[in-house]
């Protein structure tokens, strides 16, 4: 799966929000660095987090098993898999949240963006 992301500091300093519908447009005009734009490449059976990482991303984590949200992202466009899920309330799951450190692509396009800690209603979820 191919999977273009997006950093959140950048929607907080630029005023945008993760509902604007040309927010990716946006953010491929804007000559953003790679870290904070770009894509990477899903392989099957492999989670967000690892495929980011594995491209030489550092986003955030810090349980890997699904039970902190630290690894949270908004999917945008496409969509996801978890196995689990016993922390992301379904207003969450609606907003599109998942945790990307037991997120696999099921689809072939996905636009995500990550390190969405300031988001309403994730700060408390964090440990
Ligand atoms: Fe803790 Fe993903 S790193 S839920």
């Amino acid at each position: 799966a191919r999977v273009e992301f997006l950093d959140y500091d950048v929607l907080t300093e630029r005023g945008w929000s993760l509902t604007d519908d040309d927010l990716f447009e946006k953010a491929a005009e804007s000559g953003l660095d790679g870290d904070a734009y770009g894509e990477v490449f899903v392989e099957p059976r492999t989670n967000l987090l690892k495929a980011a990482e594995d491209a030489g991303h550092s986003w955030p984590f810090a349980c890997r098993g699904g039970a902190c949200a630290n690894c949270a992202v908004a999917v945008v466009e496409g969509d996801v898999k978890m196995p689990s899920n016993h922390i992301l309330s379904e207003e969450m799951l609606e907003q599109g949240v998942r945790l990307s450190c037991i997120s696999l692509p099921v689809t072939d396009d996905l636009k995500v963006v990550y390190n969405i800690e300031h988001l309403p209603g994730l700060d408390e979820l964090r440990l």
